[in-house]
């Protein structure tokens, strides 16, 4: 029988509320479920949040409850998919607050290039990357900023998800007219090709371009990085979860590496690890020397 007619109680899962402060142990035998039987591990991630994308993916399939999710999830294996695409918020954009990245191009990459001995090669990482407009716009950058042959031979951008499915749409670099439309014009010309519906970005800005698969919370991070940009992945971690993440993004970045945060990301852990370069656009500098102690720092390096 499907689970719409199973069900009689409400559609609605519990969540912690003012009147209901205790948390639904149903829900953490839930994340128990996920972690043991596929891997994922969401402790570092915020429950409200999570709470709200698997009750809509209940919603969908009619079931009320997490217990009864969970039975659900074990009866019918392919459920766990969509459940997992649904976690995955993945939405992003071209210069994606547009403000930030002209902030970006005007002042961030000229000081990093100037930093920079003619020759040295500049390792960029989008961390958190979803399906790619994000790297591509890092790339435009870049290539614009240098000159395509110098770009080429110079960059190296590392593109990172957890999810593997955006991760494939981003390897793809194809993208439709309305994703395309905070991309200037001379600069679609410049970098993509027309393909149909679509635009497909060109080879040469794409050749700099590795794309993979990273967990944030677990994965030892890229190194020696000059510029490294997460955008609105963070937020949906809890604090430990952040602070664990800042730790790795410190060890990532070069001396005077800087790190570009969504706009909703102030984090006030960060002021230990980084120092604000623009508070507008959330962009800060790694610091000569930590306030956390060694152990503190290793203790946020370690696996989960
Ligand atoms: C809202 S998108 C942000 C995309 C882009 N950075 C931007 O700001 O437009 C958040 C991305 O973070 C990814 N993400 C969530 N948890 C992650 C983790 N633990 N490790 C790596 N990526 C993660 C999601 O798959 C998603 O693609």
């Amino acid at each position: 029988m499907h689970p719409r007619q199973a069900q009689s109680q409400s559609l609605e899962p519990q969540q912690p509320s003012a009147s209901h402060p205790e948390r639904d142990p149903a829900f953490d035998e839930l994340l128990t479920y996920l972690r043991q039987n596929h891997g994922f591990d969401f402790t570092d991630y915020k429950p409200p949040s999570l709470m709200r994308r698997i009750g809509l993916r209940m919603h969908e399939v009619g079931i009320g409850t997490y217990r009864d999710y969970t039975a659900y999830l074990q009866a019918n294996p392919n459920e766990f998919k969509p459940l997992i695409n649904t976690l995955w918020i993945n939405f992003t954009g071209f210069f994606r607050d547009t403000l930030s990245w002209e902030y970006l191009v005007a002042d961030i990459i000229p000081r990093i290039l100037r930093q920079k001995l003619a020759d040295a090669p500049i390792r960029v990482w989008s961390a958190g990357c979803a399906s790619g407009e994000e790297p591509y716009s890092l790339a435009i950058a870049l290539a614009e900023a240098l000159g395509i042959e110098q770009y080429q031979k110079r960059v190296r951008l590392f593109a990172s998800d957890i999810d593997a499915n955006t991760l494939h749409q981003a390897r793809q670099g194809r993208y439709s007219a309305l994703k395309m439309a905070n991309v200037p014009i001379a600069l679609r010309e410049r970098y993509f090709k027309p393909l149909g519906n679509y635009y497909s970005v060109c080879s040469e800005l794409r050749s700099p371009l590795l794309f993979l698969r990273h967990n944030l919370l677990e994965d030892p991070p890229m190194s020696q990085i000059d510029l490294l940009v997460c955008r609105n992945a963070l937020i949906y971690f809890n604090q430990d979860g952040q602070m664990k993440t800042l730790v790795r993004f410190y060890f990532s970045l070069n001396h005077a590496g800087v790190l570009f945060l969504g706009s909703s990301e102030l984090l006030p852990q960060a002021d230990r690890l980084f120092k604000l370069l623009s508070v507008q656009h959330h962009m800060f500098r790694k610091v000569e020397k930590s306030s956390l102690t060694p152990e503190l720092l290793i203790q946020g390096l370690k696996r989960a």
